[in-house]
C-alpha cells in the first residue's frame, strides 16, 4: 500500500472548540498580537511547538500508573536507565525536569568566561546557558543553512572546515566541549549526517576534545540518516540511534520532544569524574540522582516514550507527515524551507510578503494571520525572537507538529488556510513593537498593526 496512515488508533480525544473569524479578531486584539498570550482554548490548530505537546500512548498511561515514587531508587528510575543504555550505551545518565536544566548544569560545570562553544546552532535555552555561565556560544552552520531554496539532504552538518578554524584561532584549551545538534532546530529541523558526525569527531580527537549532542530529536535524525545518507539504508534506526551516542563523549536531552512526554530530560556523561561533579550539582537544584525533578511515575513513562520513538512505522509517518504539508506548501507556491525538516515546516516569511520591510516583522504578520483565516496558532522565528540586540538570519514562520496528536485531515485545513492567507497576502499589514522586556521579548511583547 502506497498511502502512510498514522500508525495508531484513537482511543481517548480531546474536544477542540471552534471560533469564528469574528471571536478571533477579539482574541488576537485582546493578546496585543502575541501568540503567546492567547489560552489554548482559543487555538484551534496548536503549531506553537512539539514540545511537550506529544499525545502520549496507552502503555505509557499504564507506565504512570505503575510509576514507582520512592524518593531514592525508584524501581522507575532503574527500568529508565535500562532503556537509554539499550538506545545509546551511556551508562552514567541523570533525569532532569527538561532540556535547559540539563543545559544550566553542563555549562555550570564546563562553562565560565574566556571559554568559547562550538555548535552547529545553539538553540535559544542553549545559547542562554552558555553565555549565563559566562562563555561565549558560536553557530558554524553550513552555508546552505541560511538559504530557503537550496536543497541538501543534511542542511542541520556542522561546517567542519570551519570548527578547524575556531580551534586554530581560539586554541583548544579555551574550547570546553564541542557541540551537535540533532536535528538542527534553528535552520529549519534539519538532519545531521553520520559523516558529518564522524569528522566533528576527529577534529575533537585531534584536538582532544570532548563531543556533546543535544539530542532532543535523536531519532527524526537517525530516520533521515536511514532514508537520505548512503550507505545506511539497510541498518535498523536502533543501531544508527546507536551509533550517533557513541560518536558523543555525552549528550543533553530535552525528553518533551523525542521522549514522547510532556515534561522531562536527561544528562548523559561517559568522563566519570565530569559526572560525579553533574550528580551534586544535579541535588542542589533539581532533585536526588533517581528523579533529577521528576515523579517516579514521569520516569516511566519516558522509559516507554523512548522505546516507542525509535519504532520505524511510526517515525515514517512522523516524518511523512510533516513533509506533506511542507510539499502541500511548496505546491501552492509559499516559499518554506527546503527540504521540510523532522519536526516542522518553516515558512519564510519574507517571501510571503515581500511588501514588508523587516523592521515591521512580516513573520509576527503571518502568525497573526495565520491565527485570523484559520485559528492557528505559530511561532515567528525572526527579528522579534532574535531582537533586539541578536540579528536573525530569515524572518520565518514555524508550524511545529505536535507527535501524535493531529491527523492528515487537520494538517489539510492548516495547509488550506496557508494558501488562503496567501492569496490575500497583498492585504496584510506590518506590524511595531508597543511594548517589550530586554530579553527574550517574543514571549511577553506586545505589537500593534502599522
Ligand atoms: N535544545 C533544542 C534543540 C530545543 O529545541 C529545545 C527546546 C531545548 C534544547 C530546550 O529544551 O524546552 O525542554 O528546556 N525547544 C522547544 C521548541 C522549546 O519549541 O523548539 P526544554
Amino acid at each position: 500500500m502506497k498511502t502512510i496512515i498514522e500508525p495508531f488508533r484513537i482511543k481517548s480525544v480531546e474536544p477542540i472548540r471552534m471560533t469564528t473569524a469574528a471571536e478571533r479578531e477579539g482574541i488576537l486584539r485582546a493578546a496585543h498580537f502575541n501568540p503567546f498570550m492567547i489560552h489554548g482554548s482559543d487555538v484551534i490548530i496548536d503549531l506553537l511547538t512539539d514540545s511537550g505537546t506529544s499525545a502520549m500512548s496507552s502503555e505509557q498511561w499504564a507506565g504512570i500508573m505503575r510509576g514507582d515514587e520512592s524518593y531514592a531508587g525508584s524501581e522507575s528510575f532503574y527500568r529508565l536507565r535500562t532503556v537509554v543504555e539499550e538506545l545509546t550505551g551511556f551508562e552514567h545518565i541523570l533525569p532532569t525536569h527538561q532540556g535547559r536544566a540539563s543545559e544550566r548544569i553542563l555549562f555550570e560545570l564546563v562553562g565560565g568566561a574566556g571559554k568559547v562553544v562550538p555548535n552547529n546552532a545553539h538553540f535559544d535555552t542553549t545559547r542562554a546557558n552558555v553565555e549565563h555561565s559566562g562563555a561565549e556560544a558560536v553557530n558554524l552552520p553550513l552555508p546552505e543553512a541560511s538559504d530557503a531554496r537550496t536543497r541538501h539532504p543534511f542542511k542541520g552538518n556542522m561546517d567542519v572546515a570551519a570548527l578547524e578554524s575556531l580551534v586554530e584561532r581560539v586554541g583548544p584549551d579555551r574550547i570546553p566541549l564541542v557541540m551537535v545538534t540533532v536535528t538542527n532546530n534553528t535552520s529549519g529541523g534539519q538532519p545531521v549526517s553520520l559523516e558529518n558526525l564522524r569528522a566533528v569527531r576527529a577534529v575533537c580527537d585531534r584536538h582532544r576534545l570532548p563531543l556533546f549532542l543535544d539530542a532532543c530529536r535523536f531519532a527524526e535524525n537517525a530516520y533521515f540518516i536511514k532514508r537520505r545518507e548512503p550507505g545506511q539504508g539497510d541498518r535498523s534506526v536502533k543501531e544508527i540511534v546507536r551509533e550517533m551516542f557513541a560518536l558523543s563523549d555525552g549528550a543533553t536531552i530535552s525528553a518533551k520532544k523525542d521522549g514522547l512526554v510532556n515534561i522531562g530530560g536527561l544528562l548523559m556523561i561517559r568522563d566519570e569524574a565530569l559526572f560525579r561533579r553533574a550528580c551534586n550539582l544535579l541535588i542542589l537544584t533539581e532533585g536526588f540522582v533517581t528523579y533529577g525533578g521528576l515523579a517516579g511515575r514521569d520516569l516511566e513513562a519516558l522509559a516507554q516514550g523512548l522505546r516507542e520513538v525509535v519504532e520505524e512505522d511510526y517515525l515514517a509517518y512522523r516524518i511523512r507527515s510533516v513533509g506533506y504539508l511542507g510539499e502541500k506548501l511548496l505546491a501552492a507556491g509559499i516559499q518554506v524551507i527546503e527540504p521540510p525538516g523532522g519536526h516542522a515546516v518553516y515558512i519564510d516569511a519574507s517571501s510571503f510578503c515581500p511588501h514588508i520591510p523587516r523592521e515591521q516583522f512580516p513573520g509576527q504578520t503571518v502568525v497573526c494571520g495565520l491565527y485570523r483565516v484559520g485559528g492557528i496558532r505559530s511561532c515567528e522565528i525572526g527579528s522579534v525572537m532574535a531582537g533586539p540586540h541578536g540579528q536573525a538570519a530569515m524572518e520565518l514562520v514555524r508550524l511545529a507538529i505536535p507527535r501524535r496528536v493531529y491527523t492528515q485531515s487537520h494538517i489539510d485545513y492548516v495547509a488550506e488556510a496557508c494558501v488562503e492567507l496567501h492569496a490575500r497576502r497583498k492585504e496584510l499589514r506590518g506590524m511595531r513593537i508597543v511594548e517589550a522586556p530586554e530579553v527574550l521579548r517574543h514571549f511577553t511583547a506586545r505589537f500593534a498593526e502599522v
